[in-house]
């Protein structure tokens, strides 16, 4: 039976004292509803403000490419050191366990393969199927400059629209033709109008000059990509030089799982994310790492 006497007799009321208010910590979100900032609370530690994210959607226009011929055996092993994963639906249903309760981003646009024009994306996932998988975030891809950019952009607009419906955020990748120039003007460009448009976060490439002003004038978190694969130490270093020039974080895919130790590589990329590691000592973990799981 309730206790009845409880409902007057209550002495720890705190008066004088007002109610705790805990800024959020993500740029730009402040003013978000509360399930919009849980999601991006599960994607950017609260603590670094930063996000490891692996990114494997590669497939979804590329086919089994170099280091995703076998997901299960390639990117499960890495799951426990990412702070996010980003794939395909495909993927998320067939190969990551559902008892995984690693924050997943959903690539959710397809609809062209490499042989084709790049640009010529449509939305590929259905908003129902994304909340039905419990997704973090959504994500889709615009062109800037690129043949189908309008096409790209309603794609991101439609995706937003849908999202907010249902407090799920969407990431904005800002997708370079073959033919773009990958450069300060092209990215504060596409980064600005994809945050202007509403993406609560940008996924962009980092470049050496001007990547501060990229960063800058994009009032939400970005993130970067990895791009092709580089030397271990080249990789570590742009993702130290981006953090440094505030990016928010990493979606990095070959730089690690073509590694030649691609657990050893995600932890050497998390030092550098949420510790500021430098690229040196971030090496020496990689390298640390690689020699113990030989043993
Ligand atoms: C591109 O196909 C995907 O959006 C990837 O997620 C993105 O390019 C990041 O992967 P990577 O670090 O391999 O460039």
């Amino acid at each position: 039976m309730a206790d009845k006497d409880d409902i007057t007799e209550g002495k720890d009321f705190g008066i004088g004292i007002p109610q705790a208010h805990t800024p959020f910590h993500v740029k730009g979100a402040h003013a978000l509803d509360w399930g919009m900032q849980n999601r991006l609370g599960r994607i950017f530690n609260p603590e670094s403000g930063r996000t490891v994210m692996l990114a494997f959607d590669h497939g979804y226009f590329q086919g089994p490419a170099t280091g995703l011929e076998r997901i299960d055996l390639s990117i499960l092993p890495l799951v426990p050191y990412a702070d996010v994963l980003m794939c395909t639906r495909g993927v998320l249903r067939s190969v990551i366990p559902p008892s995984s309760t690693k924050p997943v981003v959903l690539r959710c646009s397809g609809g062209q393969s490499i042989l084709k024009e790049l640009s010529n994306e449509t939305i590929a996932v259905n908003i129902d199927d994304a909340i039905r998988l419990n997704v973090a975030a959504i994500t889709t891809q615009i062109y800037i400059g690129a043949p189908y950019e309008h096409d790209s952009i309603k794609n991101l607009i439609k995706l937003i629209d849908d999202g907010n419906r249902y407090s799920i955020p969407t990431m904005a990748v800002t997708g370079v033709g073959a033919e773009m120039a990958r450069d300060a003007r092209y990215f504060l460009l596409a980064t600005r109008i994809a945050a202007e448009l509403g993406a609560h976060y940008v996924k962009s490439y980092y470049i050496e000059d001007g990547f501060e002003k990229v960063t800058s004038a994009c009032p939400v978190p970005i993130v970067i990509a990895g791009g092709k694969k580089l030397p271990e130490l080249d990789a570590l270093t742009m993702a130290y030089r981006a953090i440094n020039e505030g990016a928010a974080g990493v979606d990095m895919g070959r730089n690690i799982f073509q590694s030649d130790a691609p657990v050893a590589m995600i932890q050497a990329v998390a030092a550098v994310v949420h510790n500021d590691e430098d690229p040196k000592r971030a090496l020496e973990l990689y390298e640390t790492i690689k020699a113990e799981d030989n043993k």
